[in-house]
């Protein structure tokens, strides 16, 4: 059987029918993840234009994958799979025989509310919603919806590249039901994904480390100490990180990243996390404004060519 008929011919209450919002680099590795293993899926952004480009990360990701799982019928192996994935741009027809819920839509507050109020209405009574914010706090996100909903949310936080990256961090809001938690755990580990769990806190657990010590590098250069090169030489060979603090930030976004310390500032005022970890750095301020993002605008720390890299900062 293939993995849709073997999904939909089981139903004994655990999550069968997956619906991920936004087609971008993390919901396009969602969506594919759970079509590897089993799930029916239903991919949903606002236009068909993101939704070609999401199915197009997803094909060229699977064919990296069947070239090692299946190298005699790569073809075969990727449309056998991508059989799972249904795509819409109506959110309400989406969601209406979910059982999970993934939102990997822009990182806003507003607009992730009104998208889980709208779900809300549409989804079935039993349906898990889950967000897979990595900066916001996941109760702020659920609170949008109606109280019946609250047992029902949680945080879902997937790593780049999705399918490459074996963790995903379970973030329980105080409300978050047990059965919720479980159901989640179950259904990461059937993605092939390793599970641990964190409360609603900023960054969670890979993000509240991981940032503070990509910003300190950052400030390292800024200081003069020494050059991002050296620092992820150092990094590599001395700590065995798969990627120094510079390529690695230039693979997440230097956007993303000082977007998500700005927003920790705002928490810092809380309490919430040490404000000397977040203070704004004019070196990322920078390039930032000059719209050096990184690999997605060609160069950020380094410049992008291809595989190679070469400093520019
Ligand atoms: N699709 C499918 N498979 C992929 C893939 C993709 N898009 N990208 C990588 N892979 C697979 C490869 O096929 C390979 O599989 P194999 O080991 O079975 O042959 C494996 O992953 C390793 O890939 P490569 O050999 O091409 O390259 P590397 O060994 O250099 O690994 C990397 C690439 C996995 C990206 C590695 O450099 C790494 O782990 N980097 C750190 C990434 C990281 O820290 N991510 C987290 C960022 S923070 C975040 O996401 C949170 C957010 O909220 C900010």
């Amino acid at each position: 059987t293939s993995p849709a008929s073997a999904a939909a011919a089981t139903d004994n209450g655990k999550v069968q029918r997956l619906t991920v919002f936004g087609a971008g680099l993390m919901g396009a590795g969602i969506a594919q993840i759970g079509a590897q293993n089993g799930l029916k899926v239903i991919l949903s952004d606002v236009t068909d234009k993101a939704l070609e480009n999401g199915l197009n990360i997803i094909t060229k990701s699977l064919s990296r994958v069947a070239k090692k799982q299946s190298p005699d019928d790569v073809e075969g192996f990727t449309s056998q799979i991508l059989k799972n994935i249904e795509t819409t741009t109506d959110a309400g027809k989406a969601v209406q025989d979910a059982d999970l819920v993934v939102e990997a839509i822009i990182e806003s507050l507003k607009v992730k509310r009104d998208l889980f109020g709208f779900l809300d209405t549409k989804a079935k009574e039993s349906c898990i919603f889950a967000t897979n914010t990595s900066s916001l706090s996941v109760k702020e996100i659920a609170e949008a919806c109606g109280q019946e909903r609250q047992d029902k949310f949680a945080g879902l936080h997937f790593f780049n590249p999705v399918p490459a990256m074996k963790l995903v961090e379970i973030i329980r809001t105080p409300q978050t039901s047990t059965e919720t938690y479980e159901a989640l755990r179950e259904v990461t580990l059937r993605m092939g994904k390793a599970p641990v769990t964190c409360n609603d806190t900023p960054g969670f657990i890979v993000n509240r480390l991981l940032v503070p010590y990509l910003l300190e590098a950052i400030r390292m250069v800024e200081r003069g100490d020494a050059t991002p090169e050296d620092i992820d030489t150092a990094m590599e060979l001395g700590a065995g990180y798969p990627m120094g603090p510079f390529k690695l930030l230039d693979f997440v976004g230097l956007d993303t990243t000082s977007y998500i310390s700005q927003g920790w500032r705002d928490k810092a005022a809380e309490g919430a996390i040490s404000e000397h970890l977040v203070q704004p750095i004019s070196l990322l301020d920078k390039l930032v404004k000059e719209g050096k993002l990184g690999r997605k605008s060609g160069q950020g720390f380094y410049e992008v060519s291809g595989e190679s890299t070469s400093n520019h900062h």
